[in-house]
């Protein structure tokens, strides 16, 4: 009987989490992770023949930069057709076996959905030129010159410049906020609304499990047009972008609504991702999660990209991020991507080592990009050689992305084993030793640390989904605990030069290094003083006192 009335009690359910909350996503730039046919462009069949390493490696979801057709003016952000694939990646065939090929992996796969603006070859955008009054007109942002002539106000394009274009055809601007060839769309316009949904639907229905939606900040544009005020804090020599605040053309209130309207159609399917690209302050960033969180799963996280390196203002940025989250909005970091310097060259090598831990040790989904998991560097890229529109439009200011888009290195031969022929940008010098064979055999290589991050990581429900604790320090020291119900783990990273040390039975703690970022660190155990050497990060796995006296490891 009494064991009825035991069985009769609610038990506490366990919270459940879903693959994108528990998984590490993984961004490959398809031009550059491996190319099948020689042409020394990446392909989907290149992509296909290197998922047995992804899977060795242990990410769960691979988001792909566009790969649609594009003039490549800005490297596929230009898409001149949203439901089709460029030959120069591949077939819908090639596609569809990509999708069957990622799930047979266990992977998922997340596409890159470009709304904000298409090629100015896109067909649609063809028609809404043509004429005033062509029914596709009003799918672009067009407006009048100001009065007395000019454009219709003093926006600027990403890109350098103004962000109006004349066309003296139709005697009207049209807005474009990154190149002139990358048209923006009206997101106030049902049709365009439903045509760019029945994109999504299209994609959806061939097996995505997800999009990471491109600048999603940028979809809405004041109703009035009214002019940017000028940002007090630009000095000569930064991007001029930056001379003017984005106030009026970006992150307006009923961008929201539109999120919205994205989420509710993703969430008719199972399972799926909405990860949206936003460049904002963290109080506005979180916005992005929508009222009851119905806007994107993830608003992708940058503050580990954009910040100083030093260990206050990293655990500064974490306390702020954790205290920002609305309710059940689940958190992310991103380490680097396609748009940023790499990382082992924003910070070097050995700080890159720390970063690696920082970023699988944090609560919440991690990005990382292809190739910084075997330390790639940034490449400089001779002038002639420049391929980004960034670099060639503002030039001489370092704003250029070819640098971190450089060939993924996976041997020591030839072109580093990413192409038989030429590849379309310079393969990074050091690829006879940075890469990802010579790795995968040396226990100290930047690759091995990362595998063996992941496998902890995958392993240890703390590391995936437990709370985080923040441990006080001070100076170069940065510590926090990850805890999900008796399983806990320290992490304890020194960003100085200095050793340093954390007496952490004064915090009431006992444990075991699992890992260093130094790896001849041996599984020591650790109590009183936790001595941490410099630049070192280490992991550890505490000790915790059961009530009967039993230690569980
Ligand atoms: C996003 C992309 C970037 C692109 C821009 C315009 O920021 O990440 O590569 O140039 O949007 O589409």
């Amino acid at each position: 009987m009494q064991a009825e009335q035991a069985q009769a009690q609610p038990q506490p359910t366990e919270p459940t989490y879903v693959w994108w909350q528990r998984g590490i996503i993984y961004e490959v730039y398809p031009h550059s992770f491996m190319d099948s046919n020689g042409d020394g462009v990446g392909d989907l069949k290149g992509l296909i023949s290197r998922f047995d390493y992804l899977r060795w490696l242990g990410i769960d979801a691979v988001w792909l930069s566009p790969i649609y057709p594009s003039p490549m003016k800005d490297f596929g952000y230009d898409v001149a057709d949203y439901t089709a694939i460029h030959p120069r990646f591949g077939t819908m065939e090639d596609f569809d076996r990509l999708v069957r090929e990622t799930h047979a992996h266990d992977i998922k796969l997340i596409l890159d959905f470009v709304p904000n603006h298409s090629s100015d070859q896109h067909p649609w955008f063809i028609e809404s030129r043509s004429s005033r009054d062509n029914p596709k007109r009003d799918w672009y942002i067009w407006h009048d010159p100001a009065p007395g002539g000019g454009p219709p106000n003093n926006w600027l394009s990403n890109f350098g410049g103004g962000a109006w274009e004349y066309d003296p055809k139709t005697a009207q601007y049209y807005y474009h906020a990154f190149l002139r060839e990358q048209p923006d769309l009206n997101w106030r316009n049902p049709q365009l609304v439903e045509a760019m949904l029945n994109v999504l639907r299209f994609w959806l229905e061939r097996g995505v499990d997800g999009f990471r939606v491109d600048v999603l900040w940028h979809l809405i544009k004041d109703d009035q047009f009214r002019h940017n005020p000028p940002n007090p804090y630009w000095r000569e020599g930064a991007d001029p972008y930056q001379k003017l605040l984005e106030l009026h053309s970006t992150d307006q209130a009923e961008v929201h609504a539109v999120v919205t309207r994205m989420r509710r159609l993703v969430d008719q399917y199972q399972d799926r991702v909405l990860i949206g690209e936003i460049y904002l302050p963290v109080e506005r960033l979180v916005q992005y999660y929508g009222i009851d969180l119905s806007g994107v799963h993830v608003p992708f996280n940058f503050q580990l990209l954009l910040a100083k390196w030093n260990a206050r203002d990293i655990a500064r940025i974490i306390a702020e991020y954790e205290a920002a989250l609305p309710k059940g909005g689940w958190p992310n970091w991103v380490l680097g991507n396609h748009d940023r310097s790499r990382i082992a060259s924003r910070v070097g090598p050995t700080q890159a080592r720390l970063a690696a831990m920082l970023l699988l040790t944090l609560r919440g989904t991690p990005t990382l990009y292809y190739g910084d998991e075997i330390g790639m560097r940034d490449v400089e890229i001779q002038p002639a050689k420049v391929q980004d529109p960034f670099e060639k439009t503002v030039p001489g200011l370092g704003l250029g992305r070819d640098p971190q888009r450089t060939p993924m290195q996976w041997t020591a031969a030839k072109n580093a084993g990413f192409t038989e022929g030429e590849p379309w940008l310079p393969i990074a010098e050091d690829y006879p030793q940075i890469n990802v064979e010579a790795e995968r055999d040396d226990p100290f290589s930047m690759l091995s640390l990362y595998s063996r991050l992941i496998k902890v990581r995958r392993c240890e429900s703390a590391l995936e989904v437990g709370v985080l604790e923040p441990v006080e320090t001070t100076g170069d020291l940065l510590s926090y605990v990850r805890r999900d119900g008796e399983s806990a783990f320290l992490v304890a990273l020194n960003f100085g030069t200095k050793p340093e040390t954390l007496n952490i039975s004064g915090k009431g703690f006992e444990g075991r290094i699992t890992l260093s970022t130094w790896l001849n660190r041996s599984a020591d155990s650790v109590r009183g003083d936790l001595y941490i050497r410099p630049e070192e990060g280490l992991l550890v796995r505490l000790l915790t006192q059961t009530q009967s006296g039993d230690v569980l490891i």
